[in-house]
């Protein structure tokens, strides 16, 4: 079997030490097969020169730059090492030992002007004086921490995402931070998982759609602005589909859905300009990311034309030895560098790659791309561009910044009953409200996981919010805790349950604790944990006006939440402004009109269960169980499907219209939005898809567009949808994307249940004929 579609220099040396290890060879045998195409060209010098400038820069300062270095320096250039991130620690001296002699590229977890000054200052005592590039998580901010990004998802806001992102970048940026491994854009099917909380949900037009945006709210417009990142679209490989929801685990995934589902919002990072990717730590079909020569040089490099650096992930080149398809620490590096890996973090092999022929050209290469990160970072220019110790104090936690956390963590809310229309509330009479549950004064739950130097005495906890609220209006808030967010203890529920009793309006604050989520933080059982649902209960029996708000940071299954919950909010972990943001969607300053980016199942066996899976040969049929896809002991449905969210007004659509002409591209479809209700609100119109006939099984339905629209009661506003030809093109099979002429099936609604609303029958040059279903 051929390995993969072409040859490096080094290929054959390569190949030679996987030969030495037996088991090496079953697992090069079971790679992906790639099909030999026109991209079959080596990279050295005899490549076409669209090819070759994807593998180096032909910057001449650059160049000349590199032919100065040592092998220890180039090596050193590759080596990305952990430096402390905030406080008052001191550097590690062995840190700044390796940076003084060069050995060290780019320092990463670390921050602040003053810190990341005394580094750069020992970078710049170097022989060539390169300066360091320092890198940072900053996943949903800095020190004003947003909600987690798949609350920021849910909001259906893209724009709101690019602001969190630019704002994020600037205080970041002030802060000494050039680089953040963000946006994680995974696709992400399983609830169990721990780092949904990192994603843009299930879908991967929405991944698309949010991975834009981020990337180009991290990248601004220039990245040399002192107030830019670069951006780290990550970690490509399919790591959400890890099986079991076990991070880290293998993923079982074939290269249609790799293509299909996984890789549309990197290819969007990719278009939106991230300058860096970082590959997953797991393995798909035989080979860990970071030694997929398909996965980062045929697809990332040649297909995609990514011309920038690919950082490890943490440990992730030594870990090849884990994975056994590595005997030594040295075929690991030359495996991660043969498969253009070029920034080592934290294995430390790089620093010590062997120096061979074949080494030569592809460290040269590698370093390159280091250095070019660094020149467009303007790092060249001025080394201490970044480091201005009066901007840092001017920048970080600005109140405008905490203004526009706030706004997003009421729009990441999703509504999912109002049965008693207790929402928005209205405050007549209510003299009293009793805060409960255990999430309600957990500051450091509310910032969510994934925050370095988020403090919680720096947040607005659910509690504090509603406290400092509700007494401007002379309404007195009593707060019990009722049981521990993680462990089962019932002892306090009755105090809980008195305090209800005794109050005009309960506000229970439940959900999961922020370390419950994130790398690592897989779960079993995705219901309340502890003895939260026994408190809820209890609670809600005592008949008081409740709401409930759920501070978590997955889908949860919430079937006995629903039933006992008229009202219930999904509120995610909304960070350093949780509890104003909380206030104002409660007491209806700001419209509830998030939606779900992710199936919430009714329960674990259900799972993985999203909304754009195939159809089957047996699809399911209402009363019809046996031989048909369905469960014996539960619905197939799930509990709340992607897209759903209520809306605290009621909204009417009108039948949608075609307002393109026939056989033209984009197809437009337009709709009048309405707020029939009796307050200003917003909803969210949405474009569902289905592909009738094709020669590859279409999944039952696909996003295609959305849009979030605040309207005052009685307004409309059109909504215009825009579909062009390549939005509907699939990946046949020979693995590359087509498009069929043929039926369409058109929804337009309010979630992934919408209606179908007509039929359409599109060929190459656009739409031709209209048809009722
Ligand atoms: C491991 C995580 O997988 C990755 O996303 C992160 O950027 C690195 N650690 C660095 O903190």
């Amino acid at each position: 079997m051929v390995e993969r579609g072409r040859e490096t220099p080094f290929t054959g040396q390569l190949l030679n030490m996987r030969l030495k290890n037996a088991l090496s060879i079953a697992l090069v045998s079971s790679l992906l097969i790639v099909p030999a195409t026109a991209q079959d060209v080596e990279w050295g010098s005899d490549a076409p020169p669209a090819i070759r400038n994807a593998y180096q820069t032909s910057d001449p300062e650059l160049q000349e730059l590199l032919k100065q270095m040592t092998w220890k320096e180039k090596c050193g250039q590759l080596t990305q090492y952990a430096g402390i991130l905030t406080g008052p620690q001191p550097i590690k001296p062995e840190l700044f030992e390796r940076i003084g002699t060069g050995e060290i590229g780019s320092v990463l977890s670390v921050s602040e002007v003053e810190r990341c000054r005394r580094m750069q200052d020992e970078a710049l005592k170097t022989r060539l004086k390169i300066p360091l590039v320092f890198a940072f998580d900053v996943i949903h901010g800095y020190r004003t921490i947003f909600p987690i990004p798949i609350s920021e998802a849910a909001s259906f806001d893209p724009e709101l995402a690019a602001e969190a992102a630019r704002i994020s970048a600037t205080e970041a940026a002030a802060a000494g931070v050039n680089w953040t491994f963000a946006p994680m854009v995974d696709l992400a099917r399983d609830p169990r998982w721990g780092r949904v909380i990192e994603g843009a949900g299930e879908d991967p037009y929405m991944g698309a759609v949010f991975a834009e945006a981020r990337v180009k709210g991290f990248q601004g417009e220039d990245l040399a602005l002192p107030d830019t990142l670069a951006a780290c679209a990550k970690h490509l490989g399919g790591y959400g589909a890890a099986e079991g929801g076990r991070d880290y685990d293998t993923s079982e995934i074939s290269e249609m859905t790799l293509r299909e589902a996984y890789f549309p919002p990197f290819e969007a990072a990719m278009e939106a300009g991230a300058v860096t990717v970082m590959p997953s730590f797991q393995e798909t079909a035989g080979r860990p990311s970071h030694a997929n020569t398909y996965l980062l040089e045929d697809v990332l490099r040649d297909e995609w034309g990514f011309p920038g650096l690919v950082v490890s992930d943490y440990g992730a080149i030594e870990e090849l030895l884990n994975h056994r398809i590595a005997g030594e620490r040295s075929d690991a590096g030359m495996l991660a560098l043969d498969a253009q890996v070029d920034m080592d973090m934290m294995s430390d092999i790089y620093r010590k790659l062997p120096r061979t022929p074949q080494t030569e050209e592809a460290v040269d290469r590698a370093v390159m791309r280091v250095l070019k990160l660094k020149k467009e970072l303007g790092l060249f220019e001025d080394p201490y561009r970044y480091l201005d110790a009066e901007r840092e104090k001017a920048t970080v936690l600005k109140p405008e910044f905490r203004k526009a956390a706030r706004r997003a963590a009421a729009r990441g809310a999703v509504l999912l009953e109002n049965r008693d229309s207790v929402l928005p509330l209205s405050l007549e009479g209510v003299k009293r409200v009793a805060v409960i549950g255990p999430l309600a004064d957990d500051a450091r739950s509310a910032l969510g996981e994934w925050n370095l130097v988020g403090r919680a005495e720096d947040t607005i906890s659910p509690l504090q919010g509603l406290e400092e609220n509700f007494s401007e209006q002379g309404i007195e808030v009593v707060h019990a805790q009722g049981c521990p967010s993680w462990e089962e203890d019932t002892s306090k529920i009755d105090e809980a349950v008195a305090l209800a009793e005794g109050s005009d309006l309960v506000i229970l604050v439940l959900g999961e604790p922020y370390d419950a989520t994130g790398e690592s933080r897989n779960r079993t059982r995705i219901g309340l944990p502890g003895s939260q649902l026994e408190l809820l209960r209890k609670v809600t029996a005592t008949g008081k006006p409740a709401v409930t708000v759920l501070a978590n940071g997955r889908p949860l299954t919430l079937e006995e939440v629903k039933e006992v919950s008229p009202t219930l909010l999904v509120f995610w972990h909304a960070g350093i402004e949780a509890g104003n943001g909380l206030y104002d969607i409660l007491v209806g300053r700001e419209a509830i009109g998030g939606k779900l980016p992710m199936t919430f199942p009714r329960n674990v066996g259900q799972v993985p269960l999203y909304y754009n899976r195939k159809t089957s040969g047996r699809p399911p049929v209402p009363g019809q169980e046996k031989y048909r896809v369905d469960y014996h002991d539960s619905p197939l449905t799930p509990l709340y499907e992607f897209g759903y969210g209520l809306s605290t007004s009621t909204f009417d659509l009108s039948t949608p219209k075609v307002v393109s002409p026939p056989g033209v591209w984009p197809l437009k479809l337009q709709v009048t939005l309405t707020n029939t209700g009796d307050r200003a609100a917003d909803q969210v119109p949405q474009l569902y898809l289905s592909d009738e006939v094709r020669s590859v099984t279409p999944p039952r339905k696909e996003l295609k567009g959305f849009k979030r629209v605040s309207l005052d009661p009685g307004k409309s506003r059109i909504v215009t949808f825009s579909v062009g030809r390549d939005d509907l093109s699939f990946v046949g099979l020979d693995m590359k994307r087509t498009f069929e002429p043929g039926w369409y099936t058109v929804a337009i609604g309010f979630s992934s249940s919408a209606e179908p609303n007509f039929r359409l029958r599109l060929n190459e040059s656009g739409f031709q004929e209209r048809a009722e279903i």
